[in-house]
């Protein structure tokens, strides 16, 4: 029994046999197997993507999906705790799929369940999954996955998508341009981990310099639900706005990606630009988490 709960709980080889995977199943989404499998999706915060595409991915593998999408109507609204919720989960469920607000959760409950525990996103923590869908997008674009420059823009102090991208970008010799005000800088952890794997990167204040010479600009949104100072996100929330205008001195080949929601940072006249990639990555992680199941189920995908 393996769970994901950090992106760091795959090799290198591991990530690769993911995204080639993904790629088959991209080719096939409704494969001629069925995975006779119930999964339980439970998100203790909001999601659209996360939740929508990971229950997509089990209902095309022919599994069944059970869960919640707010704690309102489960007996956490009692008073139950985690550890006894996640206890009653995994005698129902062969696997879980869990989102939640407090970074280490998600370990906590894959220390109790005793089936694979997959995480949606914990606080600001980590995301591995939209890494993976992150990685699998960068390589279809780029056509590789080495040796690239990557611009990674806004919050990069809470977003927790940045910090699984830096973790799992570090086996391909990459180099970073951090674009981020001050007060949402790189946490000291992350710089620590490039510099002790020799990875480049460099920090700035300003947007249109960060664009160009770059393969990859990684916009993120201001995470408004990690402030605990509204005042704070407000002078915050509208730092950077990437337009199209902006995008006419960067490479041809770049291209824009962002983990969705967006709130403004990216204007919608970048949508109709052949760089916009934000969507079609969205849809990759269909793919990308239809892998994942079977590669922790031990499914063998055709
Ligand atoms: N990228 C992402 O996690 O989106 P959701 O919050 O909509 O799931």
């Amino acid at each position: 029994m393996k769970s994901l709960v950090s992106v760091n709980d795959l090799s290198k080889a591991e990530i690769l046999d993911i995204l080639e995977m993904a790629a088959r199943f991209e080719t096939n989404p409704n494969p001629r197997f069925t995975c006779n499998k119930v999964i339980a999706s439970i998100f203790f915060e909001p999601s659209t993507r996360t939740r929508l595409s990971f229950e997509t991915a089990i209902n095309r593998l022919g599994a069944r999906v059970i869960g919640f999408s707010e704690t309102a109507n489960t007996s956490l609204a009692k008073g139950e705790s985690l550890k006894d919720t996640i206890t009653m989960i995994a005698n129902y469920a062969d696997m879980i799929v869990m989102r939640h607000p407090l970074e280490g959760s998600v370990r906590y409950a894959s220390e109790i369940a005793n089936v694979p525990v997959i995480n949606a996103g914990d606080g600001s923590n980590q995301h591995p999954t939209q890494t993976l869908l992150d990685l699998y997008s960068i390589r279809k674009t780029q056509g590789r996955l080495d040796n690239l420059h990557l611009t990674v823009v806004g919050d990069l102090k809470y977003g927790r998508t940045v910090h699984s991208l830096i973790m799992a970008m570090s086996h391909f010799n990459p180099e970073f341009r951090f674009v981020a005000p001050a007060e949402l800088a790189l946490p000291g952890e992350y710089k620590s981990f490039l510099r002790s794997k020799s990875i480049p990167f460099a920090e700035q204040t300003d947007l249109v310099s960060g664009i160009v010479d770059t393969d990859i600009v990684y916009m993120t949104r201001v995470q408004k639900e990690r402030f605990s100072e509204p005042m704070e996100y407000e002078k915050l929330k509208h730092t950077y706005i990437l337009r199209n205008s902006m995008l006419a001195a960067s490479r041809p080949g770049m291209r824009v990606l962002h983990p969705l929601p967006r709130v403004g940072e990216i204007s919608e006249d970048v949508d109709a630009n052949p760089k916009a990639y934000y969507f079609n990555q969205a849809r990759n992680g269909v793919y990308a988490r239809m892998a994942v199941i079977c590669y922790l189920l031990g499914v063998e995908a055709v």
